[in-house]
């Protein structure tokens, strides 16, 4: 007890302490202490953001530089926690400094000592060691020494980049941005579902699914022994599984990997993504962009406020006008075009595009790019395409050549949401379905929805690594996912 109401130690690092509010209740407060316990480690985040000295703190961490003195020796130290990492002073002759030699570049050590105010220009804070102990040493065999490293080089070196500045600010901002996406949806409403890996439909129609199977290799194709019974695949969106869903719970989304066996090396195409798919009951095409506009500003705000650090070092060393495009983003409303008014501009822009810009061609990735950068130099979305070319269940548009469908463009990648209205009416979507050869024995379910209580709704898939890229700048999806998975490649 203390004169301010109730004070108690709770076991780690919390303290509990009741105090009386104004209105004499007792109000709950939980205070994060700094670890002072011996074995407990102090993020370097936490000791860099302190807001006074400490008498004791423990880092852990790996070392990047070394440099010695007469009578001692200043390591930097990185624990991943923050782009920046923290310097320990360790003077000669401390318990553990005999140790010294073996910090090297990618070592691992444990440092002890007193939290002080750095001289050194450019830090607020710097450890004076009182102990530091080697945790593992790190030969000058280590890949990431002090010199600059190509993006290539580390990829191939999958396992010990993401000690990287660069790596280790992309993987940052990649748990900030899921974090981003459940908090979007959640604050809205909407039910986090999680939709099956495995599946037996080809939802996109597009044949660029991964077979799972238990068939010994070699052994006749007989789908009705294996292990489903029936031919199975690795999902390549979970959109239909989503559509049942929000067709009872009203508003939903799934977030989960996703695969597609496309041999396209492309910088913007991995054979294993996540994706974001939410799905809106009672909700039409409009409504769908609308979400998909103030989910993409909402990631890029996120990201804004609370990748500040990272986001800067991508500015100055991956792109330089990143900040800069991305606070643009934030603000201002996307354009919104119809394909065949976008068709038109491409036909007048006077480019000469590397594909041909046709009515009832998909759009390609230089057209595309052209619309976003080029043209509205903006994010664009680009709706009501022909239904020629997009799949069964994308509403179909009065006027019989189109349906509702749309997808979000953005400058530096071109496509990175496709979405629509999907197909409510029971006659149309049969008919959609035989016109795209699918059997609705395989589709009951699907057709289902249609038949008990079938309603308007809409939906999109965004892809997060499309959505990685555009926030970091890094122009190559390969360098946004820790463990990248493309054509000939599925090391580490
Ligand atoms: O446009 P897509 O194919 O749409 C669908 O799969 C819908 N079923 C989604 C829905 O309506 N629920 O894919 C959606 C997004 C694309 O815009 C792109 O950002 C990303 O997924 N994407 C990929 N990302 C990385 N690698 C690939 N191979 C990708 N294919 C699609
Ligand atoms: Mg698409």
């Amino acid at each position: 007890m203390n004169g301010n109401g109730l004070t108690g130690m709770l076991a780690g690092e919390e303290m509990l302490i009741l105090k009386p509010s104004a209105s004499t209740q007792l109000r709950l407060v939980i205070w994060k202490i700094p670890a002072r316990d011996e074995g407990m480690r102090t993020p370097v985040l936490t000791a860099l953001t302190s807001q006074t000295p400490m008498d004791e703190i423990t880092v852990c961490g790996w070392v990047r530089t070394r440099r010695d003195a007469k009578s001692f020796s200043f390591l930097e130290i990185n624990d991943g926690s923050c782009l920046r990492g923290i310097q320990a002073v360790i003077d000669a002759g401390i318990p553990g400094s005999g140790g010294l030699a073996q910090m090297t570049t990618g070592a691992s050590v444990e440092v002890t000592g007193r939290l002080v105010a750095s001289q050194g220009a450019g830090q607020s804070w710097e450890v004076q060691a009182t102990r530091v102990t080697l945790l593992g040493p790190a030969d000058e065999t280590y890949p990431l020494q002090k010199k600059g490293h190509t993006l290539e080089f580390l990829r191939e070196i999958a396992h010990l980049r993401p000690r990287s500045n660069l790596f280790g600010a992309a993987f940052r901002v990649r748990s900030r941005m899921a974090y981003a996406v459940h908090n979007f949806f959640q604050e809205r409403g909407f039910v986090n579902v999680h939709t099956p890996m495995i599946t037996a439909s080809d939802c996109e129609g597009a044949g660029e699914m991964f077979r799972v199977t238990t068939l010994p290799p070699g052994s006749a194709d007989r789908p009705e022994e294996d292990f489903f019974g029936k031919p199975a695949y690795l999902t390549v969106s979970g959109q239909l599984q989503a559509e049942t869903l929000a067709c009872a719970l009203g508003k939903v989304y799934t977030f989960g990997p996703t695969f597609r066996a496309e041999n396209s090396n492309t910088s913007r195409h991995a054979a294993e993504f996540w994706m974001i798919e939410p799905e809106q009951a009672f909700c039409d095409l409009s409504g769908n962009m609308d979400l998909a506009e103030a989910q993409l500003k909402h990631q890029v705000r996120d990201a804004l406020e609370h990748c500040a650090e990272d986001l800067a070092f991508f500015s100055k060393y991956v792109d330089k006008g990143l900040v800069e495009r991305l606070k643009f983003v934030a603000e201002r409303p996307f354009q919104r075009v119809s394909y065949t008014e976008a068709v038109q501009l491409l036909e007048q822009s006077g480019v000469t595009f590397e594909y041909p810009v046709q009515y009832g061609l998909n759009l390609q990735s230089g057209h595309e790019r052209w619309l976003t950068e080029q043209h509205f130099q903006c994010p664009v979305i680009v709706f009501n395409y022909p239904k020629e070319i997009k799949p069964f269940y994308m509403r179909q548009n009065e006027d019989g050549l189109t349906v509702a469908a749309m997808d979000v463009l953005v400058p530096g990648i071109g496509e990175i949401i496709g979405g629509s209205q999907r197909e409510e009416r029971p006659e149309r979507l049969a008919a959609a379905m035989a016109h795209h050869g699918l059997s609705e024995a395989d589709y009951w379910w699907y057709a289902d929805l249609r038949k008990y209580g079938t309603v308007p709704h809409a939906g999109y898939g965004m892809g997060f690594e499309r959505l990685l890229m555009f926030v970091t700048g890094l122009g190559n999806i390969r360098d946004v996912i820790p463990f990248a998975r493309t054509p000939g490649h599925a090391g580490f």
